[in-house]
């Protein structure tokens, strides 16, 4: 069991956003987590990472309790965060924010440029390159490339769609998908866009206003109308 995720409320001093949220991530793979805006998706996703805390309810890596871990020794666990609108630095270079990514990783391993320069060549070639003159989509991939240089087994990832366009939208999707299949990764993706989900995810929970209303699998995903429904505005 990568991660398990059980009765989890979080929030803020409005209240409670999460209303006791449980999943797990049992190995390689890509599971989803859909739901309209406002639902309590990034929510989550700082929740399991350590930004947020727990107010009840556990977070499990690979067996061992993380629930009051900092951010920090939860990455040194091996967990890769890219948030949503990506956390760029724009105004440094393509080579500084990945090394910003070694400290996430918490120094695990050695961070591997060679590694995500070979999933990403174009970084190699605009490492002296302002990050905020990349297009929206090479800013994504810069964000993901971040997240994997400390070499983490799990990576969580926020709306990897957001302000990148189609063709290089269907591009990451591949990746991911590779991602799982050549280095056994898992993956928990929160998305709103329909063809994301349907090309990359095992499975998708629906949230709704803090609850995982719903349970989506693979036939009831690729056939897409269920999908749709569920984050149809
Ligand atoms: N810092 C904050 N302080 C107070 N309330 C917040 C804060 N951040 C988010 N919220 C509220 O918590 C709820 C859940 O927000 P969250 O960002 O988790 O939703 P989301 O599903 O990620 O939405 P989106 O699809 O727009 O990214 C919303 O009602 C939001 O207004
Ligand atoms: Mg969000």
């Amino acid at each position: 069991m990568i991660l398990e995720v059980n009765d989890l409320r979080s929030g803020y001093a409005t209240g409670d956003v999460l209303q006791g949220i449980s999943l797990t991530l049992e190995g390689p793979g890509v599971i989803g987590v859909v739901g309209r805006n406002g639902v309590g998706k990034t929510t989550l996703m700082r929740t399991i990472i350590g930004l947020l805390p727990a107010r009840q309810g556990t977070i499990r890596l690979r067996g061992e309790d993380v629930t009051r871990f900092s951010t920090e020794d939860r990455a040194r666990s091996g967990v890769g965060y890219v948030p949503q609108g990506r956390g760029m630095f724009p105004n440094m270079t393509v080579l500084d924010n990945l090394r910003t990514g070694r400290f996430v990783g918490g120094g695990r391993h050695a961070p591997q440029f060679d590694l995500v320069y070979g999933y990403f060549p174009f970084l190699h070639q605009r490492a002296k390159q302002l990050a905020g003159t990349l297009s929206g989509g090479q800013q994504e991939m810069l964000a993901i490339a971040r997240a994997l240089i400390g070499g983490p087994d799990l990576l969580l990832l926020d709306e990897p769609s957001d302000g990148v366009q189609p063709s290089i939208v269907d591009e990451i999707g591949d990746f991911l998908t590779d991602l799982v299949r050549t280095r056994g990764m898992a993956v928990l993706i929160v998305e709103q866009n329909v063809d994301l989900v349907r090309r990359v995810v095992d499975c998708a929970h629906v949230l709704e206003k803090g609850r995982i209303v719903a349970t989506l699998g693979g036939e009831e995903i690729r056939d897409g109308e269920l999908l749709a429904e569920h984050l149809a505005i």
